[in-house]
């Protein structure tokens, strides 16, 4: 299987007064699968369809390979597109629906025949080529769609959402099954999507879009850990990171009127960096709970308890804030009960009040 890199440079892109992409530059390395993660209208179907060629750019270049794209039309891009709603063709046999990329492409008939028993197989549907459509599952058409798309070796295969029509449970399956068939086959790829657990789980990396723009880049642990902004750190986790306001006053750190203990090394830092309001995210998990007052804890009432059978999810309040904890063992507290909490030290990150980005 050929593989290519996919370049976008300072790519803008408008439909009538609305600028849809601005100034968007992306790299997808060779081999690598990159997920596309934002909000449903923030870009990403556009994106992907600037890369095949299904629209034109106002600005910027696109690069497949060391081949700037940027004007060529989709045939010559050798590129493949799965979109969320199947597209298969009805009228034709899922043979033939795998058939059609390379019959267009004028492969001899024997060649045709090798590669559809070849894809059908790793797709798990060579015993349903001779059905149509009407007779197939959505996940089995889903199946064909992507065979359809790997039979003609794309150099670069484009996925649109493509498991959002599918039940949790196939979902779930149909994603593990795609990451494998990466393993094996290697292609890049482009997949899009708003949900971000698929985002988590398959992309080597993430690159999340928010109205026209990509916040960050980079391997599913360091988003999850290091959010660039409040709103990516909002957006991606369930639930997502809890956000407090803080202060540095008199080398000491509050939450309200709570004093807050925290390492001299944090302190050195924030001292360093002449902190004096700033704001704190924590993930849920990283918060300890305690039913009872311990040096450096802070005080917080249980708003509402919620059982997720392998753990509790509380939702706390803590001076003017309201945010979420795992809480591992039964506490026996419950509603309107106080609780003390702790936040694991290297999990706490500290971003700035007006620009909302991260700071360490
Ligand atoms: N062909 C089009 N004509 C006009 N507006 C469009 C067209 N395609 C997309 N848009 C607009 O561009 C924005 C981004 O759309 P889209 O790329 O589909 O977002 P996403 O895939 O992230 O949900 C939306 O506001 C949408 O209404
Ligand atoms: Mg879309």
């Amino acid at each position: 299987m050929s593989k290519k890199g996919v370049v976008l440079l300072n790519i803008e892109k408008s439909f009538g007064g609305n600028k849809v992409l601005k100034n968007l530059s992306l790299e997808v390395k060779s081999g690598e699968f990159l997920v596309l993660l934002g909000p449903s209208g923030c870009g990403k179907t556009t994106t992907l369809r600037c890369i095949a060629g299904l629209e034109k750019v106002d600005k910027g270049k696109i690069f497949i390979g060391d081949r700037d794209v940027t004007e060529l039309p989709p045939s010559k891009r050798n590129i493949s597109m799965v979109f969320q709603n199947y597209a298969v063709f009805p009228h034709m046999k899922v043979y033939n629906n795998i058939a059609f990329g390379l019959k267009m492409r004028k492969f001899p008939r024997q060649e045709i025949d090798k590669k559809i028993k070849e894809v059908s197989k790793l797709l798990k549907i060579d015993n349903l080529l001779d059905r149509f459509p009407s007779q197939l599952s959505g996940g089995q058409k889903q199946r064909v769609a992507v065979a359809r798309a790997l039979a003609v070796d794309p150099d670069v295969l484009l996925m649109d959402e493509p498991l959002s029509n599918l039940d949790a449970l196939l979902r779930a399956e149909m994603r593990t099954e795609l990451k494998k068939l990466h393993r094996d086959l290697g292609t890049t790829t482009v997949y899009v999507t708003h949900d971000q657990i698929e985002a988590l789980s398959l992309g080597d990396r993430i690159a999340v879009m928010f109205d026209g723009e990509i916040v960050q880049i980079s391997n599913p642990k360091e988003i999850y850990e290091f959010p660039s902004t409040i709103k990516v750190g909002e957006f991606i986790g369930i639930p997502s990171m809890n956000f407090l306001k803080a202060r540095y006053e008199n080398g000491e750190i509050f939450i309200g009127n709570q004093k807050f203990e925290l390492s001299d090394k944090i302190r050195n830092e924030i001292e360093r960096k002449k902190l004096k309001e700033f704001i704190i995210g924590i993930r849920a998990e990283n918060i300890e709970i305690y039913a009872n007052k311990c040096r450096g804890s802070l005080c917080s009432k249980i708003l509402l308890k919620e059982e997720l059978g392998y753990t509790q999810l509380l939702t706390l309040k803590i001076e003017d804030f309201t945010i979420k904890a795992f809480s591992k063992a039964e506490i026996g507290l419950g509603i309107d009960n106080y609780v003390y909490i702790k936040f694991r030290e290297d999990k706490i990150r500290f971003f700035d009040c007006n620009t909302r980005k991260l700071i360490f």
